[in-house]
């Protein structure tokens, strides 16, 4: 087995770290809640009980095999979880994928920008990506504002590409390269 440990990392008002059992709660209540289910890919809904223990152990088992790379995004005094930003990585590519949510109470704070930004820099420097995606169900604009305030351009629309409640949806693509980041990193 990988010893890769999964490094910790701070941003302006956040501890960017590994989930931890003992996050387990949080999360239920925060990903549970139907308004984050609504928008995103993965998570179920209702989000049954032992759901976040098995998410948080297997988060860190794809950190270890190098297809995923989670971390709980929490305020630090006090202490206190806020969200979840992933990148979802195709190692032969080169290429992650974002996935994030916040929980509702800390909407509209800058927190997904922060955060998401943060994990960017972290797929470009230490993960060595060539390439972030992100998809965002169209009906999410709020997602996609995200997408572009951290740089990403809009590539297109996937439509009807998933099938969220039994709807066929469209999806828009963003993406942003090294070299722009770079470009991007040169010129702030
Ligand atoms: C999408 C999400 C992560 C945003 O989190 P957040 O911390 O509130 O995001 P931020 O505050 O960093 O930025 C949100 C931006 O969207 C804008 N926004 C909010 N609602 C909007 C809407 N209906 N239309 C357009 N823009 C909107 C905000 O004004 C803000 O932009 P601004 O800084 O230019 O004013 C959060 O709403 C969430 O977790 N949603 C559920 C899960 C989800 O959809 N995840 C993304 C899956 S692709």
């Amino acid at each position: 087995m990988s010893s890769k440990k999964q490094p910790k990392f701070t941003t302006k008002r956040f501890l960017l770290r590994p989930f931890e059992l003992a996050d387990a709660r949080d999360v239920q209540r925060f990903a549970g809640e139907w308004i984050i289910a609504d928008t995103t890919l993965n998570i179920p809904h209702p989000y049954g009980e032992g759901l976040a223990e098995e998410w948080i152990k297997s988060q860190a088992r794809r950190f270890e095999d190098g297809t995923l790379a989670t971390f709980a995004v929490t305020e630090t005094d006090p202490e206190q979880l806020v969200g979840a930003v992933g990148l979802s990585i195709n190692p032969e590519h080169a290429v992650g994928e974002l996935g994030y949510w916040i929980g509702l109470p800390f909407w509209g704070r800058g927190y997904a920008t922060e955060a998401v930004q943060a994990l960017v820099n972290y797929g470009f420097t230490e993960l060595r990506l060539n390439r972030v995606q992100a998809r965002h169900l169209v009906r999410n604009p709020a997602s996609g504002r995200v997408m572009r305030k951290i740089g990403m351009s809009y590539e297109g629309t996937l439509r009807k590409s998933i099938l969220k409640w039994d709807v066929y949806e469209d999806l828009a693509m963003y993406s942003i390269l090294v070299q722009e980041w770079r470009a991007e990193k040169a010129g702030a």
